[in-house]
C-alpha cells in the first residue's frame, strides 16, 4: 500500500477523533456538514415543511440531505458541479452557481414563484495563497447575494458560509442594507481552527422597497 504523507495522516487522525464525524457515519449521513445546517436550523428557524430553498453548494449533500428530511411540502433546488447525493424529489442543477445557463434552470423550476431560503456552503478551491482564496471566496458570496436579489422573497433568509478575512466585513456591511438582522455566528460543528464562519441574513427587503 502507497505510504501516506504527513498531511494525510493528521487529517485521518483527526477524522477518527472529530465528534461530528463520529456522528455522521454513526447516523448514515452523507458528510458532518449536515450538523452545521441543523444548528444553525435550529438557532434561527429557517426552514419550516413548506419552504421553497436553492441551496447552492451542495456537494456531497450533507445539507441536502438534512433539508431532505425537514421539507415535505417545499420545493428544494441544489446546485453543485459535483455529484450530489439527493433524493428523487430534489432537483439538482449541475453547474456553476452564477452562470447563465444555472440561472436559466433556477428561473425554470421557479416559474415565477420566489425563494424563502438561499443557502450557501460555496467554497471555492483551495489555491494555498490566502489573499486569492479570500478574494475567490467573497465572489462566491456575492453570487449567492446575487441569487437573492433576483428570486428571494421579502421577508426571506439568507444563510451562507464566508471566511474571515478580507472583504468580509465590508460585504456584510452590504447585506445590513438588504435584510433587517445579521449575524455572524460559528455552529459547534465548525472547526475551531477554521477561518469558516456562517452569516445568517433575516427578513429581506428587496431594493425596490427601500
Ligand atoms: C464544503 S462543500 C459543500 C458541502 C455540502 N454543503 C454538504 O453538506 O455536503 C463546497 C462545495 O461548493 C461547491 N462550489 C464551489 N463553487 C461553486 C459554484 N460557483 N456553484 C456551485 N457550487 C460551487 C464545490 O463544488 C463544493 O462541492
Amino acid at each position: 500500500m502507497a505510504k501516506r504523507s504527513k498531511s494525510s495522516q493528521r487529517w485521518l487522525q483527526r477524522q477518527k477523533r472529530d465528534y461530528f464525524v463520529r456522528q455522521a457515519q454513526d447516523k448514515g449521513q452523507v458528510s458532518r456538514a449536515h450538523y452545521k445546517l441543523l444548528q444553525l436550523d435550529q438557532r434561527f428557524k429557517l426552514i419550516k415543511p413548506h419552504s421553497r430553498v436553492l441551496e447552492l453548494g451542495a456537494a456531497p449533500g450533507g445539507w441536502t440531505n438534512y433539508l431532505e428530511g425537514r421539507l415535505s411540502k417545499g420545493l428544494l433546488i441544489a446546485v453543485d458541479p459535483l455529484p450530489i447525493t439527493a433524493g428523487s424529489e430534489t432537483l439538482v442543477i449541475e453547474g456553476m452557481a452564477g452562470e447563465a445557463k444555472v440561472d436559466a434552470s433556477i428561473a425554470d423550476a421557479l416559474q415565477g414563484a420566489q425563494l424563502d431560503l438561499v443557502l450557501s456552503d460555496m467554497a471555492p478551491n483551495i489555491s494555498g495563497v490566502r489573499a486569492v482564496d479570500q478574494a475567490r471566496s467573497m465572489d462566491l458570496a456575492d453570487v449567492a447575494l446575487a441569487a437573492c436579489r433576483k428570486w428571494l422573497r421579502r421577508k426571506g433568509h439568507l444563510a451562507i458560509k464566508a471566511f474571515q478575512g478580507e472583504g468580509l466585513d465590508d460585504w456584510v456591511k452590504t447585506l445590513r442594507n438588504e435584510f433587517s438582522k445579521v449575524t455572524m455566528t460559528k455552529p459547534k460543528a465548525s472547526r475551531p481552527e477554521s477561518r469558516e464562519v456562517f452569516v445568517v441574513a433575516q427578513d429581506f427587503s428587496s431594493k425596490q422597497d427601500a
